[in-house]
């Protein structure tokens, strides 16, 4: 494999091997140390971003390499009208491997087919994130110790939320697993998911816009209102607040519930539920890393 695109480029195994070597990261972070001596990651960043972007370059840092790139359009070529091919043929003459995220779905996939080194997808729009999916299995995995029969429940923004997306997807290929999709009507998934993906493999899930479901969950998936993706700042004002996430409403949840969140969060978990020692999301964003190294190895072909 030699890109990124959709966490379905990934075989099981594939993600086993991956969730298998971030462990081993973890474990013996020195013998890592050196393993990408003289490669150079390009984080190509055409949206803002905290944790993706840094966790990308600590991840190359920590492997012995080296990173360059731009985290924002306005100061790459792409001002001038520049295409995302003709950057991708670019950097492939500069770097090894590149993560791009784009405002654009789609984006990173013109990248891959016009690049001669790897391309990963950083997140295109309000499409795919699948190494926030990587860091997510990774946080499944080590929390409640397998990925096969829970019952996850997502709340908020289900029709821009790309890690939403891409961990549907993924989650949809270990049996046993079932959905309960809690939204506003407005923001439910979008219809390629629910048809081409939950139906098609005939997956359980409920869609719903109440709390009810709480006291089943296994791992309860909190994610912002997408601001930047909705056309009229009206409805974004209308539905931002409806899911909140208290400490109250945790009440009735199992003691081992995982609570995740991709971050950043707005509004949508209150700061009281951080002390809650069902509170992952700050373990997500340090298993991240790890599963970025990790992606790096295997697609730059190191062992
Ligand atoms: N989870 C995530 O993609 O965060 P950033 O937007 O900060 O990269």
């Amino acid at each position: 494999m030699k890109d990124l695109i959709s966490i379905t480029d990934l075989s099981v195994d594939e993600l086993e091997s991956l969730i298998k070597k971030a462990m081993d990261i973890i474990d013996n972070p020195d013998e890592y140390a050196e393993k990408c001596k003289r490669k150079k990651l390009a984080t190509l960043f055409y949206e803002p971003s905290t944790r993706t972007r840094l966790s990308f370059e600590a991840a190359m840092l920590e492997l012995g390499g080296s990173i360059l790139g731009f985290s924002e359009a306005n100061s790459s070529s792409a001002s001038k009208g520049e295409s995302v091919s003709d950057t991708a043929k670019t950097i492939s003459c500069y770097a090894d491997i590149i993560a791009m995220r784009h405002p654009k779905e789609g984006a990173p996939m013109v990248a891959a087919g016009a690049a001669s080194i790897p391309v990963i997808n950083a997140g295109d729009g309000g499409h795919n994130h699948p190494t926030q999916t990587l860091t997510d299995l990774l946080t499944i995995y080590r929390e409640r110790g397998r990925l096969s029969n829970l019952k996850i429940g997502f709340c908020g923004d289900l029709k821009f939320g790309r890690t939403v997306h891409s961990l549907i997807e993924a989650m949809c290929r270990y049996e046993g697993n079932s959905f309960v999709l809690i939204s506003p009507d407005e923001l439910k998934i979008p219809g390629y998911l629910r048809a081409g993906v939950l139906d098609k493999n005939k997956i359980p899930y409920l869609e719903t816009d109440n709390w009810d479901n709480m006291p089943e969950l296994d791992i309860l998936y909190m994610t912002r209102v997408q601001r930047e993706r909705f056309f009229n700042e009206a409805d974004y004002l209308r539905l931002k607040d409806v899911f909140i996430l208290t400490a109250d409403k945790l009440m009735s949840a199992k003691d081992e519930l995982v609570i995740m969140h991709p971050l950043p969060r707005v509004n949508e978990i209150e700061r009281a539920v951080d002390e809650d020692e069902r509170a992952c999301y700050f373990e997500q964003v340090r298993n991240g890393k790890y599963m970025r190294m990790a992606l790096i190895l295997m697609l730059l072909g190191i062992e």
